[in-house]
């Protein structure tokens, strides 16, 4: 009896990405979330290749069945994420009206610039703040309040793919979730301030900016670990395997200016320089009262030696290493293997913790 008891306090988080699926299990213990237990699929890349809605095929069931299977997980209650690239995140305004009428302002708004038609996404929003419009000069208009909406679009088709996955392996869904949200839960919380997350996978980068613990922008580009070691496979005619094993040693120096692998990842790493720059002006013209104050890395790229310590460098501002374990305690016997993987598993952690917040 306990045990099935116990399992209504567990949540698994499944984090299907471009390369692979991580699944963590976390539990709760005197209200404080415990990291239980996780599993991970490496390198079943070439089954998940593509950045597409194909990619959610039967494919994905059989990878989180594999995984499931390896992991011999104390619940079946989850929650899934839904891939960054898979979404449209977007902030429109609207005068302030009555609650009821939100939602059908918030379709005509968004019908005018989300390029598929309605009727094939899943469109949800919420009300993020609210603003005083400022009266034009010389006028006497009274000062009209506006809120501020953030909605979020997923295509229909992706939502039916996933549940087909949790519909074949018998789990038990809490919610499907978007990656860039688990990940701020995750790695920031309720920590005040604004932020920006960048996210480096194997095949792409995500940025999210938050602050005061809404996320204000999101975007990503291809590119990623993956891009990295062809550079250096290619650069220094080594095959993919032992590029990778490079990629990964403490041998890279990226403060070393001079250092021949530095010098064959210096252009892939700067696509992503480049695109914090971009975005941060971007934000900060839109609200320049809101600097951002940090960046958080995290995916298994940001582990690269020295790739941090580079990015502050390069941008003059303050740089950390995301903890995904921050906000949660880890049995003894997992400290040092969860440390490792960490970077990897933020968005598993941050969606599993979704999970135990709902009943
Ligand atoms: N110690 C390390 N140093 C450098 N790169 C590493 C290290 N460990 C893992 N990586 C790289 O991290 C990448 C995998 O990271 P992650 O698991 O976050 O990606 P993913 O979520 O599968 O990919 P994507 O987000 O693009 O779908 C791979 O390219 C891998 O080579
Ligand atoms: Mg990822």
């Amino acid at each position: 009896m306990l045990g099935i008891f116990s399992r209504k306090n567990r949540c698994l988080g499944i984090d299907v990405g471009t390369t692979g699926v991580k699944i963590v299990e976390l539990k709760l213990d005197n209200n404080m979330p415990i990291f239980a237990n996780y599993a991970l699929s490496y390198d079943s890349g070439s089954l998940l290749q593509s950045r597409d809605l194909e990619f959610l095929g039967d494919q994905v069931s059989e990878i989180v069945g594999a995984v499931l299977k390896q992991g011999k997980f104390g619940t079946k209650k989850a929650v899934l994420g839904i891939p960054g690239f898979l979404a449209l995140i977007s902030f429109i305004e609207l005068p302030e009206m009555p609650q009821s009428e939100i939602e059908q302002a918030v379709r005509f708004e968004a019908s005018k610039y989300i390029p598929t038609p309605l009727d094939e996404v899943s469109l949800g929003w919420e009300v993020v703040g609210s603003f005083q419009d400022k009266p034009v000069e010389g006028t006497q208009t009274r000062q009209s309040s506006k809120l501020q909406i953030m909605v979020v679009t997923v295509p229909k088709s992706a939502v039916a793919s996933l549940t087909e996955v949790t519909r074949n392996n018998r789990l038990d869904v809490a919610a499907l979730e978007i990656e860039s949200f688990a990940i701020t839960r995750c790695l920031i919380g309720n920590d005040r301030g604004t932020f920006m997350i960048v996210n480096i996978g194997a095949k792409a980068t995500d940025f999210t900016i938050v602050s005061d613990g809404v996320i204000r922008m999101t975007r990503s580009v291809d590119v990623g670990g993956a891009e990295i070691s062809r550079s250096i496979a290619g650069g220094l005619g080594i095959d993919l395997q032992r590029a990778d094993k490079l990629k990964k040693s403490s041998q890279i120096d990226l403060m070393n200016k001079g250092d021949r692998t530095a010098l064959l990842i210096y252009p892939v790493v700067g696509m992503i320089l480049d695109e914090i720059k971009r975005i941060r002006e971007l934000y900060h013209k839109k609200s320049p009262l809101k600097k951002i104050e940090k960046i958080i890395f995290t995916g298994g790229t940001s582990k690269m030696n020295s790739l941090v310590k580079y990015f502050a460098g390069e941008l003059s501002l303050e740089c950390q290493l995301g903890n995904p374990l921050a906000r949660i305690g880890a049995e003894k016997k997992y400290e040092k293997v969860i440390e490792e993987v960490a970077p990897e598993l933020a968005v598993a952690i941050g969606l599993a913790l979704r999970g135990l917040g709902e009943k």
